[in-house]
């Protein structure tokens, strides 16, 4: 409740820790949901059950958890104000995504694009988990009956089905769920890859040189930078056929605040060279005191395992109380 004895609205988003965050999931979803803290009652988890749908090594696995954890906190997640929390800490995820399972067509699963593009990626170990992930993931969401989930636009599929799973589910009962909304920005929901601009930034991908990591070095991002992609018009604007440009001005818009306008108006009569080095440096420094508070979290453990223990404590109730509702309604004893 706030002071106006009106129940807050709920926002919630997680992340997979199955490295260091990018610029993409920075830009598009992390820096996002800071802002909602100050007015909403806001769910943030580390999504580690979903990353199993790929292997992890173990011992990377626990690592990049806790350091995901970390950088989530670094980058404005205040522990304090938020449930900020690892998804196997909560059973409840598995218990509802069980259930949703129950509720979900397997027609419906098999369009998920997401779900084809990882079965062509990895031939070898298209299992299960993988086809009904967005099932964990509507249940990570209707389990706090989030209002609204903000996210960048290669999630938007999975928000779609989620809605769709909870009228459905409504619909058989009576009123369980509320039905989430997907916020996605308008600039910079879908961040590119910096060597072929027409696919999406991705941890996974092969070339190092397409993905900015949030714990790269300066040195490390401004070569990035200056070795992206783009085309051989030299004159930085906003338009067709400028994949390459279009994602760097969205980016330099993300982390300058600047309209394309005036970036198109700062690099008039200049070329590509000065406006990419321009680009890195303004990434750099957007990143630059978020690298310095992560370094300061990942040597204190114990205050990341004070504040992970304490985000499942407040968001158990939440989950728990969901999922007896739900448990009810099925018919269970
Ligand atoms: P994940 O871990 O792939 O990405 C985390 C968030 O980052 C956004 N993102 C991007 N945004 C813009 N440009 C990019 N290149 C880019 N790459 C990633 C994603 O859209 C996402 O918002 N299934 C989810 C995690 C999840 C979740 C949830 C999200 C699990 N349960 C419940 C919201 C609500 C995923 O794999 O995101």
């Amino acid at each position: 409740m706030n002071n106006t004895g009106v129940e807050k609205k709920r926002v919630l988003s997680l992340l997979q820790p199955t490295g260091v965050f990018t610029l993409g999931n920075y830009i598009g979803a992390l820096r996002n949901f800071v802002p909602y803290q100050a007015e909403y009652e806001c769910v943030f988890g580390i999504a580690d059950l979903h990353s199993i749908t790929v292997r992890q090594e173990p011992a990377a696995l626990r690592k990049a958890i806790l350091e995901c954890y970390a950088m989530g906190m670094a980058a404005g997640i205040d522990p304090k104000r938020s449930a900020f929390f690892l998804q196997s800490h909560l059973s409840e995820h598995s218990q509802l995504a069980w259930i949703l399972n129950c509720y979900t067509q397997f027609g419906e699963l098999s369009r998920m694009t997401q779900f084809k593009d990882k079965s062509v990626k990895n031939p070898e170990n298209i299992n299960a988990g993988l086809f009904t992930y967005p099932c964990l993931m509507a249940a990570d969401i209707l389990l706090y009956q989030a209002n609204y989930v903000p996210i960048g636009s290669d999630q938007n599929q999975h928000i779609e089905i989620s809605r769709d799973i909870a009228e459905r589910f409504n619909g058989a009962y009576s009123p369980t769920f509320v039905i989430p909304e997907g916020i996605i920005q308008k600039f910079g929901n879908r961040v590119m890859s910096l060597q072929d601009p027409t696919k999406k930034m991705s941890k996974s991908d092969t070339n190092k040189n397409a993905v900015v990591l949030m714990l790269d070095t300066k040195d490390e991002i401004v070569k990035k930078f200056k070795r992206a992609v783009t085309d051989s018009e030299a004159r930085v604007f906003y338009g067709e056929g400028k994949d390459g440009i279009n994602n760097l001005m969205e980016i330099y818009l993300c982390v300058t605040g600047k309209s394309f306008e005036e970036i198109e108006r700062e690099f008039e009569g200049k070329g590509y060279g000065d406006f990419k080095e321009a680009v890195g440096e303004a990434v750099f420094a957007a990143l630059e005191p978020i690298q310095s508070e992560y370094y300061r979290l990942i040597a204190d453990k114990a205050y990341l395992e004070e504040c992970y223990r304490e985000g499942a404590e407040r968001a158990r109730p939440m989950a728990r109380k969901t999922l007896s509702k739900v448990m009810k309604k099925i018919g269970f004893i």
